[in-house]
C-alpha cells in the first residue's frame, strides 16, 4: 500500500509527506499510511478555488413590519412544529476562532463580567425559551472538529449542558481537508502527521450524514434543520415565528437576515443569482450594487445574513452528492520545520485552508425564505476580542437586551 501512496505522492508533486517515514515506528508509520490512504486531495485541484457568478438581482426580504402583522399566525405553525417534533437545531461548532485569540472552543469563552456567563450558556438559554414556550425539547446536534470534540464534550458535560436535556444532545465530528503552503505543497504537521484543519460549515449536512446521525433524524421525523453559528450569542435558535414563517411560505428553506447598518457594510446579502436564492459577498459587489436603491429609499441589497439558516431535510438528502466550492483563506498554520527537526507556530499567516461555506447551500435551494430579524435584539457576533464584532460589542448588546453579565 505504501508503494501505491508513495506514487501518487510523486504525481501530485507531494513526495516531501513521506520523506521521514523511516524516523517513525511501526505504529506511527502505518497512521501516516493510512491518513494518506483517506485524505481528501481535492485542495491541489486549482479550478476549485475561484468560482463563476452568475446573474445577481435583489432579493427582498419579509420585513419586520409584514413579520409583526402576522406574528401570531407564524408563532402557532412554528410551535406546532416544534411541538410535533419535526424541527432540530444545529450548533456549528467546528471552526477554529482564530480571530478571537482564545485556544480553547469558542463556545467555552466566558463572556461575563461579574459571573460566569460562557458563549455556550447564552445559546443554550436561547434555546430553553423556545423548549419552556413549546414545552418540547428540540434535537440539539453540535458539530465539532477533531481539534476541538473533547474539549467540548467535556465542557458540556461538566456543567450539565447548562439546563439541557443531555438525550437530546448529539454531537459529530466534521471531516477535515489539508492545509497548503504558498508553494502549493502540502504541509507537516509532524514528522508522521499532515497537517489538516476543519473543512469549512458547508460540510455540516454531509459530516451529520457520516456520523450516522439519518437514523437519528429518521427515526424522529425531524423535517427541518435550523442551522446556526456558535459566535452569535443574542441570536434566537428554532425560532417559533422564523419556522412558521418559512412553512407557511413554502419555500425550501430560510435565512434570518439584518437590514444593512449602510451601504459600505462588510456583510454577505442576499440576492438572487440566476434565479435562485444566493448570497453576494461585499468584495463581490459593484459600487452600483452596493449604493443602488429601491423607490422606497432601502437599498437594492439591503439584508445581511447572519449564519441562521432552516433547510428542509428531504431538501438536503436531495443535495447531499452536490459539490460545494472551496474558498481559501490565508491563515496562520503550525508545521513541522525539517530544517530544525521541531514544530513552529507562525507570527503570520503562512498557509492556505480550504473551506466550504454554509451559505453556498443556499444557492443550491429553489426557494430561500430571507427573514428579516432586529440587528439590536438578534445579532451579537463574537469574532474579535476587540473593534467590530467583538467580546465588547456583544457584551454591550447583551446588557442592552437585559442579559446579566
Ligand atoms: P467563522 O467563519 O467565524 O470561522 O465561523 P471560525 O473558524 O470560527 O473563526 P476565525 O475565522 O478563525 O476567526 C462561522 C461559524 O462556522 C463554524 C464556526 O464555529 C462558527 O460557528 N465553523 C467554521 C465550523 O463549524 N467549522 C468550520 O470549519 C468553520
Amino acid at each position: 500500500m505504501k508503494n501505491v501512496i508513495s506514487e501518487k505522492l510523486s504525481l501530485l508533486n507531494q513526495a516531501h509527506l513521506l520523506k521521514h517515514i523511516k524516523e517513525l515506528g511501526d505504529n506511527e508509520q502505518k497512521k501516516l499510511i493510512n491518513q494518506l490512504e483517506n485524505l481528501d486531495f481535492s485542495v491541489l485541484d486549482e479550478n476549485v478555488a475561484d468560482e463563476k457568478r452568475g446573474v445577481i438581482e435583489p432579493l427582498f426580504a419579509t420585513t419586520l413590519e409584514e413579520i409583526e402583522k402576522n406574528k401570531e399566525r407564524y408563532r402557532e405553525a412554528g410551535e406546532a412544529a416544534i411541538k410535533a417534533g419535526k424541527v432540530g437545531a444545529v450548533l456549528l461548532a467546528g471552526g477554529q476562532g482564530s480571530r478571537l485569540g482564545f485556544d480553547k472552543p469558542k463556545g467555552m469563552f466566558d463572556i461575563g463580567e461579574t459571573k460566569n456567563l460562557y458563549i455556550f450558556e447564552c445559546l443554550i438559554n436561547n434555546l430553553l425559551d423556545v423548549v419552556k414556550q413549546t414545552g418540547s425539547w428540540i434535537p440539539l446536534f453540535i458539530m465539532t472538529s477533531v481539534q476541538n470534540d473533547k474539549d467540548t464534550r467535556t465542557f458540556l458535560e461538566e456543567h450539565n449542558y447548562f439546563g439541557y436535556s443531555s438525550d437530546n444532545v448529539m454531537f459529530f465530528v466534521q471531516e477535515q481537508l489539508p492545509t497548503v503552503d504558498t508553494n502549493g505543497r502540502l504541509m507537516l504537521a509532524d514528522k508522521g502527521v499532515v497537517s489538516t484543519a476543519p473543512n469549512g460549515n458547508g460540510g455540516w449536512y454531509a459530516s451529520m450524514i457520516k456520523s450516522g446521525m439519518f437514523k437519528i433524524l429518521k427515526d424522529n421525523k425531524i423535517e427541518w434543520l435550523n442551522v446556526f453559528a456558535v459566535d452569535n450569542v443574542l441570536q434566537r435558535i428554532a425560532d417559533p415565528c422564523f419556522i412558521g414563517a418559512v412553512i407557511e411560505s413554502g419555500m425550501e428553506s430560510g435565512s434570518k437576515v439584518v437590514a444593512k447598518a449602510d451601504a459600505d457594510e462588510r456583510v454577505g446579502v442576499m440576492c438572487l443569482e440566476d434565479g435562485r436564492p444566493s448570497i453576494v459577498e461585499y468584495y463581490e459587489m459593484t459600487d452600483e450594487m452596493r449604493y443602488s436603491r429601491e423607490a422606497d429609499g432601502k437599498l437594492s441589497y439591503n439584508y445581511g445574513v447572519i449564519l441562521n439558516y432552516l433547510f428542509k431535510i428531504d431538501n438536503l438528502n436531495k443535495l447531499l452528492n452536490e459539490k460545494l466550492p472551496l474558498h481559501k483563506a490565508f491563515k496562520k498554520v503550525s508545521y513541522y520545520d525539517e530544517t530544525i527537526d521541531a514544530i513552529v507556530t507562525p507570527e503570520e499567516p503562512n498557509a492556505y485552508k480550504y473551506e466550504t461555506l454554509v451559505l453556498d447551500m443556499v444557492k443550491l435551494q429553489d426557494s430561500c425564505l430571507a427573514y428579516e430579524v432586529e440587528r439590536s435584539k438578534e445579532f451579537a457576533p463574537v469574532k474579535n476580542k476587540t473593534g467590530v464584532d467583538s467580546v465588547d460589542t456583544a457584551r454591550e448588546l447583551l446588557k442592552l437586551n437585559g442579559i446579566e453579565l
